[in-house]
């Protein structure tokens, strides 16, 4: 389980009483209970009210909260509430702003508004954590720190000089030497050789590209200093409230923070979820976020810290989720291994840029909203599902996924700007979970024994011990898929010569001699014997054979007849090679026979649009059967189950309902 000091799935929202007259507060606790919340993220916005000006602090307000919220049962996962400093710092120290690449600096009156490598917002942050902790730090209702608040959301790089004499520090500890930096940026190409450090900036706005190396090190550098800050605040809390569980808030896939490093210091991981309801497929993306935030813990459950009851306001169109979305979607988290359903926020506001952000407690009040019936409902589902908390999800599949190489891949002077990471991992992932095959998320640093199957979706920069480690596990068994234009560089973005992609080459058996990249309407198809053409775009490897065998051809271009798609037995395994992308049926097919030649089976064979997990808590096996579709789903169950959500036992045929749940128990 999470934490001791809350012993059940976390339920409740972010609560913002400084936003209310007090009279409301004792409303909200009663209402809290109805709703059956037992955590609320607290004051995550406050620091102008809790430090009125500089050095001066003001904790009744917050003491009166607190002592009324555990009075009814309501624990806190009490917020440093760092993310948005008060006015007066910017006033006496307008340095500590952030600037963006273009020299631009950005002003209080939103949120937000600091330089992470600022001594100043660093210094006042500090002391503002420390004296929240020891005020708190035995208070019976702390459960869990809440630090910060989606760091690098608005702000996630900064260009001022105080970040750039961050940044040179930051370089000369990975470096060592100037020369080490010319060598490592390839500073022979344009001129670009440094001699002194203080001439080395960060990739600010220049006449064309900037150095590929140096942005790579910025965005680094950027995400490292923000992290920095959190480490700066964790350390303060592990000092005074040892027992005290520290996490922060992330965003899924967010791509400015290498959120792997980031997961490594959290004890808790925690995530901010808000698929679009006007997306029929919102679902799937959802899906891929909630496995990699298991998969960022090793596995521990994680929290769904926020999401919408209802509705969203920052969207050009907010649609609101349909009756019984919310509670699909949030059962969806915890299919996915979550141990906590939470919202932004309790109760929406009157005023401020968010007031027209759903909420539990809605505008109109409690009396005849769906909302708020919704949001009891599920507060008193959740109650019963005390024996989840701490249950595992057994996957035999790992998606190899690397920040740095989202990075590498995605910047600027590559061979094709419509190479997208996430649109690549998608294209593998939505295959299995349509197919309700558990997958993990691993770094490619990873051990990757305890898996059958790797995918390797544009590993653009490998490790470089990456042939020895894919190889490794290839060798010994394992089933690899592999996409183009992987393995080219080195960490340092320096390409790998000899023909792509050199250490993986012996694995794959075969060689990259030089790729085509698509126009947007442009098209080809590949052909695979025995089953027909399929439609490929985006990009065309043109690849030699050197012991592979071809699985499809390309039918068309001056590289028709020439092989796309490739498969090579590897020791005991086999390695199948991707050269180009090809339409969704292609990786339906290619995916099912790769499962079905390791042995790996779906959670539960269910009709289109339900989707099945497993998770399970020493010998105790949970089933979740999810129905995205917007008709009835009747679906065939393996054995007797007892339904955690009814107390009813289920066996044969299970009918869901449009948007209908079932969460069972192995009987
Ligand atoms: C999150 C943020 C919350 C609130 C919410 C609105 O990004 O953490 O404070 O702004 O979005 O959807």
């Amino acid at each position: 389980m999470i934490t001791d000091r809350l012993p059940h799935v976390f339920y409740g929202g972010d609560y913002n009483p400084d936003q209310w007259p007090e009279e409301v507060w004792e409303e909200d606790a009663r209402l809290m209970q109805e709703a059956g919340v037992n955590l609320v993220s607290l004051a995550i916005f406050s620091w102008a009210r809790l430090e009125p000006r500089p050095g001066e602090y003001d904790f009744d307000w917050l003491d009166r909260v607190v002592d009324l919220l555990d009075a009814h049962g309501v624990k806190v996962d009490l917020a440093t509430a760092t993310a948005s400093p008060p006015p007066w710092l910017a006033k006496l120290h307008p340095e500590s702003l952030p600037v963006t690449r273009e020299g631009v600096r950005l002003w209080p009156g939103s949120r937000q508004h600091y330089c992470p490598s600022s001594s100043e917002y660093r210094k006042a942050a500090a002391s503002l954590v420390r004296r929240l902790a020891e005020r708190y730090r035995d208070h019976p209702a702390l459960v869990m720190w809440h630090v910060n608040n989606e760091y690098g959301c608005h702000v996630p790089e900064c260009y001022c000089d105080t970040s750039a004499r961050h940044f040179r520090e930051w370089l000369r500890a990975r470096y060592g030497s100037l020369e080490a930096l010319n060598d490592a940026w390839g500073t022979a190409f344009w001129a670009q050789h440094y001699s002194d450090w203080d001439e080395v900036n960060p990739p600010r706005a220049t006449p064309t590209f900037p150095n590929p190396t140096q942005q790579l090190d910025f965005r680094r550098f950027s995400s490292d200093a923000l992290l920095e800050c959190f480490e700066m605040e964790a350390r303060i809390l592990r000092e005074i409230t040892p027992g005290v569980p520290v996490s922060t808030n992330f965003m899924g896939f967010f791509k400015p923070l290498d959120y792997w490093k980031w997961a490594e210091r959290e004890d808790v991981v925690a995530d901010d979820s808000y698929p679009d309801p006007s997306d029929p497929e919102a679902h799937v993306g959802a899906a891929m976020s909630y496995d990699l935030m298991r998969s960022l813990g090793g596995g521990r459950p994680w929290v769904l810290m926020e999401q919408t009851p209802s509705k969203v306001n920052w969207r050009r169109r907010n649609a609101l989720k349909r009756p019984g979305q919310m509670r699909l979607w949030s059962y969806q988290a915890v299919a996915r291994g979550a141990d906590g359903v939470m919202f932004f926020q309790w109760r929406a506001s009157r005023a401020g840029a968010e007031k027209f952000h759903g909420a539990m407690v809605p505008h109109v009040g409690t009396e005849s909203s769906r909302t708020w019936e919704e949001v009891r409902q599920l507060g008193s589902e959740l109650g019963r599902l005390d024996a989840l908390l701490g249950a595992r999800t057994p996957a035999s599949v790992a998606i190899v996924f690397d920040w740095e190489s989202w990075w590498g891949l995605e910047l600027d002077s590559r061979p094709s700007a419509d190479v997208r990471m996430l649109e690549q991992a998608m294209a593998y992932y939505r295959p299995l979970f349509e197919a309700n095959i558990a997958v993990d998320f691993v770094r490619p640093d990873a051990d990757l024994s305890g898996y059958r199957i790797a995918l390797v979706p544009n590993l653009y920069m490998t490790p470089d011990d990456a042939g020895e480690r894919l190889g490794g596990f290839v060798s010994d068994g394992g089933a690899l898929v592999m996409s183009f234009f992987s393995g080219t560089v080195d960490r340092n973005d320096h390409v790998r010569l000899g023909g792509y992609p050199a250490q993986l080459r012996e694995l794959l058996g075969l060689r990259v001699e030089d790729f085509d990249a698509y126009a947007p309407e442009q098209r080809n198809h590949i052909n695979v014997p025995g089953r027909g053409a399929f439609e490929c775009d985006l990009w065309s490897d043109l690849i030699g054979l050197e012991g592979a065998e071809p699985l499809a051809t390309y039918t068309a271009d001056f590289y028709a007849g020439r092989s796309a798609v490739t498969r090579n037995r590897f020791g005991r395994g086999v390695a199948y090679y991707l050269g180009t992308r090809p339409e969704p049926g292609f990786m339906d097919w290619l995916l099912g026979t790769v499962c079905s030649e390791a042995g790996v089976e779906p959670a539960l064979e269910a009709p289109d649009g339900v989707e099945a997990t497993i998770r399970t808590n020493g010998g105790r096996e949970y089933l979740f059967v999810l129905n995205h579709g917007r008709e009835g789903a009747d679906v065939r169950l393996p054995g007797g189950w007892r339904d955690l959500l009814t107390g009813e036992g289920r066996e044969g045929t299970l009918r869901l309902d449009p948007f209908g749940v079932a969460v069972l128990e192995r009987a």
